[in-house]
């Protein structure tokens, strides 16, 4: 994103998060020298967004509005276009082969671009691909000289065909546009629309994991996304419509309180096992309608961990099965990170390490030393992803929405943010 600098001009990335319970925007300036450093970064409560979807316009518009101002103000910068993460859209990954002919002697940028065109994809996508969708992105996954696999940058290698193996993901047209006509309300172009899942990936994974094959499970307000990285790069891209905002809705209900009240009570003393933690303590709870009575009912602490354990067992069974029935589960190895906001619940690691049978760690951005500990926390993973993604675009000299760099991003992202707020 081509920013203007009050006062000097120079060129800023600037990251839009647009997620069902809040929308954060960050902005940065690369350093030159394949990091960057974080200018301003704000965030506002979302208003219009269901399950990752806007479903009111005007909503949606006046909370990116305001987190765009926020971060605008403390960059001291005025943004004219922003990379966008999409929570929502039901995207669809699909693994795409193709090949085409190499057209000099050795294979140049045009090659792969002429591989990556969306035309060449389109002839391998199924019709219910293309009913109704859009591709989203296109990860280069590995290539093939005349037959030849594992090539991990063809440029300058002599053949006659180039065969390219891509992550192709696809989401629903509709959400795709209404997502883009919201931010454009805001007078920002959308640079490129990045799914957060793989967002979450690229902000969390250090180097090794993502050689190594990891799940990245993002826990989001409205949605819990998950993507597989493999070799260096992801390989799968999935959303499931629940998130902690289902988790607070079962608590208020569990116990007669207010949707307010039952959030507090999650984010303070909420608990996804049992664990080692005293479940006898009692907690008290205004009932809905009668706070300003006084009236509270006793509960023991168990009771609320009570509610809290099968609805995130039954979004972990959930990400179990998609990731078996895509047939990912192999190549995702045994590394599991979990992030997001919900991910921060107490007990949430051993029980998704349970239900998956990983390894799991909870992971935020990484590289993120010395930012200020209210947004380095996993809920700001999606926004570090996507300053990675507009980094490394930059890095490789392509443009922001055509990021099909040969070998993946991660490996050339080094330190992305040196010097903090
Ligand atoms: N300490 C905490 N313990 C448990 N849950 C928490 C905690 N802090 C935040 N949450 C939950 O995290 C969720 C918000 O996470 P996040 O900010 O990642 O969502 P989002 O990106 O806006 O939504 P989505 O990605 O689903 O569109 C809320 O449901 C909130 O209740
Ligand atoms: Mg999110």
């Amino acid at each position: 994103m081509r920013g203007v600098l009050a006062g000097s001009k120079a060129d800023v990335i600037a990251a839009l998060d647009v997620g069902t319970s809040k929308v954060c925007c960050a902005i940065a300036q690369p350093d030159g020298a394949g990091g960057a450093n974080l200018l301003g970064i704000a965030e506002t409560a979302s208003r219009g967004i269901r399950a990752g979807n806007v479903v009111d316009m005007s909503a949606a518009e006046m909370a990116v509005r305001s987190a765009v101002d926020g971060a605008e103000r403390m960059a001291g910068v005025t943004l004219d276009r922003v990379v966008v993460s999409l929570s929502g859209g039901t995207p669809q990954s699909t693994p795409v082969a193709v090949e085409v002919p190499v057209t000099g002697r050795t294979v140049t940028d045009a090659d792969l671009r002429r591989a990556a065109s969306s035309h060449s994809i389109g002839d391998r996508l199924t019709p219910e691909h293309e009913a109704g969708r859009e591709i989203v992105q296109t990860i280069a996954t590995g290539y093939a000289i005349d037959g030849c696999r594992g090539i991990r940058d063809p440029r300058g290698m002599h053949g006659t065909e180039l065969g390219m193996t891509m992550h192709v993901v696809t989401a629903a047209s509709g959400p795709l546009r209404n997502l883009r006509q919201c931010v454009e309300r805001c007078h920002l172009d959308v640079e490129a629309v990045v799914v957060a899942p793989y967002a979450a990936g690229l902000g969390t994974l250090v180097d090794d994991e993502a050689e190594l094959g990891a799940t990245v499970i993002d826990m989001g307000g409205g949605t819990t996304s998950i993507s597989v990285f493999s070799e260096g790069e992801a390989v799968f891209a999935d959303v499931i419509p629940l998130g902690g905002q289902h988790v607070t809705n079962d608590i208020a209900r569990g116990l007669a309180t207010s949707r307010a009240n039952a959030e507090r009570m999650k984010t303070l003393y909420g608990d996804a096992t049992t664990g080692a933690r005293d479940t006898r303590e009692i907690l008290e709870v205004p009932q809905v309608g009668e706070e300003h009575d006084g009236a509270a009912q006793r509960i023991p602490r168990s009771l609320l961990t009570g509610i809290i354990q099968p609805r995130l067992e039954e979004t972990f069974e959930l990400v179990r099965e998609r990731l078996e029935s895509h047939g990912v589960d192999r190549v995702a190895g045994r590394r599991a990170v979990i992030t997001g906001g919900a991910s921060q619940m107490p007990g949430t690691r051993d029980l998704a390490a349970m239900v998956l049978g990983k390894q799991v760690r909870v992971g935020g951005p990484v590289d993120v030393a010395g930012l200020a500990s209210t947004t380095n926390g996993p809920g700001y993973a999606v926004s570090a992803g996507m300053l990675s993604y507009a980094l490394a675009a930059d890095t490789a000299g392509l443009p922001r929405g055509d990021l099909r760099a040969p070998g993946g991003v991660l490996g050339r992202l080094g330190t992305w943010l040196r010097e903090h707020l």
